[in-house]
């Protein structure tokens, strides 16, 4: 991974290059790194604040061969390559929110996007965009991000060597997508089950059906989130986000 890359200095969205070239054919592990995005994205059509040169704002180009319903499972390896890349390189306990934020001491730190192409039902390719607040300071971050948002550089006290962090995340990546061809969804659901700070604790998930309410504790094989609802039913939620705690 990342032996195609392209590094660039302002763009809308790293996600919109690397749609670009994997229209034209370009081949899986392509790489796209800007320093200043003008219209980065995140989940839930929301905007990703993607100051200059700080962060680490980057898209990688995959091209599985699994039917477009189990594209939950690469969110969920996309988590754990970031949390145990990330792990490796700055001394800092990292937990996952459902599916694929992560957190340092309950703010967040990084958060990962996967878009899809697909066709007649089959998956073309997935673009994995991921920002990550590396060395961003108090004063990057505007008002209303300064209690839910936090940098790696704030968090460890110390700056982060991007590149360095860049090359952990590639090699992670490709180590558990490697796994994934081989030995199927089951490693990867458990290690992130190891990483996961929401799994036990009741919580409202915010879903595209609506809310649900209900104790999250653990993955099925499509990777969907187990959720133990008041009646002791057993619900899966296959998208949407964690909301709050209950209790
Ligand atoms: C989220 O937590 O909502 C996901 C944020 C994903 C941000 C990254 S930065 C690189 C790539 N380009 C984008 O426009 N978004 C992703």
């Amino acid at each position: 991974f990342g032996r195609n890359l392209k590094l660039m200095d302002e763009v809308t969205s790293t996600q919109d290059e690397l749609r670009k070239l994997a229209e034209e054919g370009a081949p899986e592990g392509t790489l796209v790194i800007a320093e200043l995005q003008t219209k980065g994205r995140g989940r839930m059509g929301r905007s990703w604040h993607s100051p200059s040169g700080k962060g680490i704002w980057m898209s990688l180009l995959l091209r599985p061969q699994v039917p477009l319903q189990l594209t939950p499972q690469l969110t969920l390896l996309a988590a754990v390559a970031l949390c145990r890349a990330i792990g490796r390189v700055v001394p800092l306990e990292i937990g996952i929110k459902w599916p694929n934020d992560l957190l340092v001491d309950g703010r967040k730190i990084s958060g990962i996007l996967l878009e899809s192409a697909a066709e007649d039902e089959r998956l073309r390719y997935i673009v994995v965009g991921t920002g990550i607040s590396a060395n961003l300071d108090e004063e990057d971050y505007p008002e209303e991000l300064r209690d839910k948002a936090v940098s790696l550089k704030i968090a460890s006290g110390r700056p982060v060597d991007r590149a360095e962090l860049i090359a952990a995340i590639l090699q992670e990546f490709e180590q558990l997508y490697t796994l994934y061809q081989e030995s199927g969804f089951a490693p990867i659901r458990a290690l992130w089950e190891a990483h996961a700070i929401t799994l036990h604790k009741p919580a409202v998930m915010n879903t595209p059906q609506g809310p649900v309410e209900g104790v999250p504790f653990g993955l099925d094989d499509s990777g969907g989130l187990l959720v133990r609802m008041a009646d002791d039913s057993i619900r899966t939620v296959l998208s949407g986000e964690w909301a709050a705690e209950t209790r």
